[in-house]
């Protein structure tokens, strides 16, 4: 067993890890910006981390925060994810939805994952993924994904899971638009057929996280690829984390000259 294998959440180790490298992030997060709000978060982020999420700390208030923008600025659309394991990022987004008094529209949930573990890694996700790939390796259970829904008081009337590899689900659903999109399955064929799939589909202005971005070359390699292959302009990227990144789907070139989304970020927004 190499050192990436035992640092995932799949054994005890990495549970233990994940924890330890979480509360120092959810006290400096108190400690920056000490507020009834940030409470409520903290609390959130301690009922899902280690158990039902992998995403740092700091990734998941970004997504809490990205939810309560995308009402702000009135996107229609539903909230997708892509890699979903025990459910815990999912949860946080749902939460985001339950927390913000000023929305009025009712969001669906569409969470896609195969509960089987992730597929075998390709050669554009490079040696290092190749070398630490297991079978079964961040194989997550629906089972948890529906309680952690109900241990934090969140309606699954809105919630659809559905189970199955991406190629054989994404375009079997039908979503109408989306607001915002979580992409987080690590390897290069996984990301780029959400992107072929979903991105279509998401509203000008919608965001488009990425969980993986600068942990894993194959997620860049099929984002830059397919940003390539389809000419899309105006892309700017913004780092979340050493990890990841995101970013909103830009005007169609017929309406860039308009005036675009502004969006001002907080908690733990780092933008480069
Ligand atoms: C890193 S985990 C997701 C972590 C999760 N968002 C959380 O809150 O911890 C990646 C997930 O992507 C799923 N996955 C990756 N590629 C997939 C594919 N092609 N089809 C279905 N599921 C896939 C795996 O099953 C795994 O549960």
């Amino acid at each position: 067993m190499n050192l990436i294998q035992l640092r995932s959440p799949d054994f005890l180790i990495g549970k233990i890890l994940f924890f330890a490298k979480g509360l120092p992030e959810i006290l400096q997060f108190l400690m920056r910006q000490p507020s009834k709000q940030s409470l409520r978060l903290s609390w959130l982020l301690l009922q899902v981390k280690p158990k039902y999420t992998m995403v740092s700390a700091r990734r998941l208030i970004n997504l809490y925060d990205l939810v309560q923008q995308a009402n702000a600025l009135n996107l229609s659309g539903d909230i997708v994810e892509c890699g979903v394991w025990n459910g815990g990022s999912a949860a946080i987004m749902g939460a985001a939805c339950q927390d913000d008094e000023t929305q009025d529209k009712v969001r669906n949930f569409w969470l896609f994952d195969s509960f089987c573990g992730l597929p075998q890694p390709g050669v554009q996700d490079g040696k290092r993924a190749q070398d630490a790939y297991f079978e079964g390796w961040c194989q997550g259970e629906i089972e948890k994904v529906t309680q952690i829904f109900n241990q934090l008081g969140l309606s699954l009337g809105q919630v659809k899971i559905i189970p199955g590899w991406f190629d054989s689900t994404l375009n079997a659903t039908d979503i109408k638009k989306i607001a915002l999109l979580h992409i987080d399955a690590d390897w290069y064929a996984s990301v780029k057929v959400v992107f072929e799939e979903l991105y279509a589909k998401v509203v000008e202005g919608g965001f488009i996280v990425l969980d993986d971005y600068w942990t894993w070359p194959g997620c860049r390699a099929a984002v830059e690829d397919y940003i390539k292959e389809h000419q899309i302009e105006g892309v700017v990227l913004k780092r979340i984390d050493r990890h990841g990144a995101y970013f909103q789907k830009p005007l169609q070139p017929d309406r860039s000259q308009e005036a675009r989304c502004s969006v001002s970020l907080t908690g733990f927004q780092r933008k480069r």
